[in-house]
């Protein structure tokens, strides 16, 4: 499946680096939420579920994890390492994350609020959602 796997411009000198997220103008949307993700174990595997709607942006800040992406059809792999990097989550993508590192911490952008409605958190409904 398709991944986008965004590069955002490092603003750096000698004080050090600054990465600057701006809706739709090096993504693309506008956002609504802004949530974190820390302290995740090492053993721990979380996510397991897709959004109907929202559409999102993950960018490990700190450290690194793993995700796996699943549109029903095809899965793909995506490591997440790097701030300059993010990765777009869409609508109908069943997605899980895994092995982070100690330091992880992954930012993630949304274009709307927390809204538990939107979750599709059973495997087999998002296979009939999907269509697959
Ligand atoms: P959860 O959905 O279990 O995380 P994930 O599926 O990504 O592993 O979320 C953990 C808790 O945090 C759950 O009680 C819902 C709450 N939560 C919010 O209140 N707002 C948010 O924006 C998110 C993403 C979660």
């Amino acid at each position: 499946m398709k991944v986008s796997l965004l590069e955002f411009d490092i603003h750096g000198d000698e004080r050090g680096s600054l990465i600057a997220l701006e809706s739709n103008e090096n993504f693309p949307f506008a956002v609504r939420r802004v949530y974190f993700l820390y302290d995740t174990k090492s053993e721990v595997r979380r996510g397991y579920h897709a959004h109907r709607k929202t559409l999102q942006l993950a960018v490990a800040v700190s450290g690194s994890c793993k995700i796996v992406l699943n549109d029903g059809r095809e899965t793909a792999e995506v490591m997440l390492y790097r701030p300059e990097q993010g990765l777009l989550i869409e609508p109908g993508v069943w997605h899980e994350m895994f092995e982070f590192s100690e330091d992880c911490v992954l930012m993630v952008l949304a274009d709307d609020l927390y809204d538990e409605r939107d979750y599709i958190r059973d495997y087999s409904e998002f296979l009939k959602v999907v269509g697959a």
